[in-house]
C-alpha cells in the first residue's frame, strides 16, 4: 500500500445494532465494502439477529447508496445456531422497519425458495452465511453464483472455522485458487470472491487493494489493518459504555 488507506469505517462508523455474533470482527470491513462497492442489489443468505446485515444496511444509508437489500432466512435457526424463537425475528423486523424502511426487505423463507425472485446477473454483493456444512455451502454457492453480476462480490463467513461439522473452510480451500479471492483469517475467517468480468476501469481503492495489488506484503497489510480496525471499534465502544455508565452513576 503506497497511499494512506482511510476508509469510512475509521472516520465515522458506530454500529447501531449490536448483538452477539462471531461476525463482530468483520464489521469495519463489511461497512467499507458496501461503501466502496455502492451495490444496487445486496443479498444475504443467513441473517439470524442481523449483525452483518444491519452493518451493510447502515453503510447503505449513511453513505447515501441508492440500492436494495434483502435478508433471506427462515428465522428459525439450524443445527449450528440451534433453533430460536420468534423474539429473534421480531427484533430484526422492528430494527429494519425503524431504520431501513423503503430499501431493506426481510424474506422469511428457505434460500432455495428465494432463488426465483432474483434475476440472473442481478446481484452486486451476496453474503453466504447460512448453514455451514460443506454440502450446504457448496449448494448455496452453486445456486446463487449465476445471480451475481459480472465483477460482483460474494462473501463467505467462517472459512477458517474448523469445529464440529463446519465445512465452509474445505469448500473455500477448493475454490479459492480457481477464482479471484481474498481471505481474512481473523474472526473465524471471511472469504471474498470476485466474479470475472464487469467494468473495472473505475474500481474503488478497496477492491484494488484486495484484488489488483496482491503481493504477500500487501495482503498481510490489509489483513492487519482490518484486525486493528475491529479492535479499535471494540475499544471505542467499551470506552463509550464506561463513559455512559460513569455519567449515569454521577447523575444518580
Ligand atoms: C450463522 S447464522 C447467520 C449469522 C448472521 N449473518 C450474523 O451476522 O450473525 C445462519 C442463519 O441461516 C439460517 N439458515 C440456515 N440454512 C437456511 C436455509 N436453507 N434457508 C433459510 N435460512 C437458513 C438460519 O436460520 C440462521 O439464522
Amino acid at each position: 500500500m503506497s497511499t494512506v488507506y482511510m476508509p469510512p469505517s475509521i472516520r465515522h462508523f458506530e454500529p447501531l445494532h449490536m448483538v452477539f455474533s462471531t461476525w463482530v470482527d468483520h464489521l469495519p470491513f463489511g461497512y467499507d465494502l458496501v461503501a466502496a462497492l455502492r451495490p444496487k442489489m445486496l443479498v444475504e443468505l443467513g441473517t439470524h439477529k442481523g449483525l452483518s446485515y444491519f452493518t451493510f444496511c447502515q453503510s447503505m444509508k449513511e453513505n447515501e447508496i441508492d440500492g436494495l437489500c434483502y435478508a433471506i432466512d427462515t428465522f428459525e435457526g439450524d443445527e449450528h445456531t440451534d433453533k430460536y424463537d420468534e423474539s429473534v425475528f421480531n427484533a430484526v423486523n422492528n430494527h429494519n422497519r425503524q431504520h431501513y424502511h423503503g430499501f431493506s426487505y426481510l424474506m422469511r423463507m428457505y434460500f432455495q425458495d428465494a432463488l426465483r425472485h432474483f434475476n440472473e446477473e442481478s446481484i452486486d454483493l451476496l453474503h453466504i452465511d447460512g448453514f455451514h456444512t460443506y454440502e450446504a455451502v457448496s449448494e448455496d454457492f452453486a445456486n446463487w453464483y449465476p445471480k451475481i453480476k459480472p465483477g460482483g462480490i460474494i462473501l463467505f463467513h467462517d472459512v477458517q472455522a474448523r469445529l464440529q461439522d463446519f465445512g465452509a473452510w474445505k469448500f473455500w480451500d477448493e475454490i479459492r485458487g480457481q477464482h479471484e479471492t481474498f481471505t481474512f483469517n481473523h474472526g473465524f475467517g471471511l472469504g471474498v470472491l470476485r466474479k470475472p468480468g464487469g467494468d473495472r476501469s473505475n474500481d474503488p481503492e478497496l477492491l484494488k487493494l484486495l484484488f489488483e495489488e496482491q503481493t504477500e506484503d500487501s495482503c498481510a497489510r490489509i489483513r492487519a489493518f482490518y484486525v486493528h480496525a475491529s479492535k479499535h471499534l471494540e475499544n471505542t465502544r467499551k470506552v463509550k459504555r464506561l463513559q455512559k455508565d460513569k455519567a449515569s452513576n454521577g447523575a444518580s
